[in-house]
C-alpha cells in the first residue's frame, strides 16, 4: 500500500512522470507532480489526480541547475508540512530525462553534457538533497531504459548515462539501507510519449518494428510504467532494493 504515503514524481507534467504520478494518486498516495517547463502540463496531472478523488500539488524544477536544489527542497519540505501536516517525503521517483540520440561522429561535447547533465548529474545531487527528508521505510526509484540491456546504434551516450543511474542506484542501495531507505531502478522499453518527438508513439514505422522486437507485440504505455513503479513503491515490495526492472514487454530478447 502507498496509502497515505507522499510521493515526489520529477517531471510528471507529461509521459511516464503523469503515468507514475496517476498510479501512486490511484494507490492513495499524496503526489508533488513536478515539471521544468510545462506548468500547464503539470497542472492538468493534478487536475486528473483531483478528479480520481487524490490530492497533490505542482513544483518547478530543472534538475540540470543543481544550484537550485537546496532552494527547491527547502521550500517542499515547508508546503509539503503546511499541506499535510509532513515532515519528510516518502516516495521519490526520478523520471525527468532527456534523450538525444547520434552516432558517434555526430555527438557534441554540448549533447554529451546535456545527456550526463541532465540524467545522470541532476539525478544524483537531486538524492543527495533530498535523503535527509526520506524517513526510514522512504524508497526511491529511479527511471533507466531497456537500452542499458540491448543496443542500437546512435544511443551510446543515453544509454550510458542510464547504465550510470542503474549502478548509483545499486551503490546507494548499500548507503541508504541503514536508514531503511531502499533504492530500484526501473527500465522501460519504448513507450508511446513525447520522448525522442513522440516517434515511438507517432512513427508507424518505427512502433511497428519495434512491436515485432517485442514479445508482447507492441510499444509500451506510459500507464503501464507508472503502474509498474507504484507497485516496486507500494509495502507489497518492501524487501526489494539495488534491482533493475525491466517494464518492457519484453523487448529484444
Ligand atoms: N518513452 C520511452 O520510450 C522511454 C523508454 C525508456 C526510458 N524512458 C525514460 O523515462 C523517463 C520519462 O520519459 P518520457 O517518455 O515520459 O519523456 P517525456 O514525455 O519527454 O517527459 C519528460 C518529463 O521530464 C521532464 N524533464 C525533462 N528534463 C527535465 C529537467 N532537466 N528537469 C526536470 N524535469 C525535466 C519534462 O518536463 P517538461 O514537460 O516541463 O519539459 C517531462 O515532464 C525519462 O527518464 C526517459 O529517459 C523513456
Amino acid at each position: 500500500m502507498t496509502e497515505h504515503k507522499i510521493a515526489l514524481v520529477i517531471g510528471a507534467s507529461r509521459g511516464i512522470g503523469r503515468g507514475t504520478a496517476l498510479a501512486l494518486a490511484h494507490r492513495g498516495a499524496k503526489v508533488v507532480v513536478t515539471y521544468r517547463q510545462d506548468a500547464e502540463g503539470a497542472a492538468g496531472t493534478v487536475r486528473m489526480i483531483q478528479d480520481a478523488g487524490g490530492d497533490g500539488f505542482t513544483k518547478q524544477l530543472d534538475i540540470g541547475d543543481i544550484e537550485s536544489l537546496g532552494a527547491f527542497t527547502a521550500e517542499l519540505i515547508d508546503e509539503v508540512g503546511a499541506r499535510w501536516a509532513a515532515a519528510t517525503v516518502d516516495i521519490l521517483v526520478n523520471n525527468a530525462g532527456i534523450g538525444l540520440f547520434g552516432r558517434l561522429e555526430e555527438v557534441t561535447a554540448k549533447t554529451f553534457d546535456a545527456l550526463v547533465g541532465t540524467n545522470l548529474r541532476g539525478t544524483f545531487f537531486l538524492i543527495q538533497a533530498l535523503a535527509p527528508h526520506l524517513p526510514r521505510g522512504g524508497r526511491i526509484i529511479n527511471v533507466s531504459t531497456s537500452l542499458t540491456r540491448h543496443v542500437s546504434p546512435g544511443t551510446s551516450v543515453y544509454s550510458a548515462s542510464k547504465a550510470a543511474v542503474e549502478v548509483l542506484s545499486r551503490s546507494l542501495a548499500v548507503e541508504l539501507g541503514p536508514r531503511g531507505i531502499r533504492i530500484n531502478a526501473v527500465a522501460p522499453g519504448p513507450s508511446a510519449t513525447d520522448f525522442n518527438g513522440g516517434a515511438m508513439r507517432d512513427d508507424p514505422e518505427l512502433r511497428g518494428t519495434l512491436a515485432a522486437q517485442t514479445a508482447l507485440g507492441r510499444v509500451g504505455l506510459a500507464e503501464e510504467i507508472g503502474d509498474a513503479i507504484a507497485a516496486l513503491a507500494s509495502e507489497d515490495m518492501r524487501w526489494v532494493t539495488a534491482e533493475r526492472i525491466e517494464v518492457s514487454g519484453g523487448a529484444l530478447l
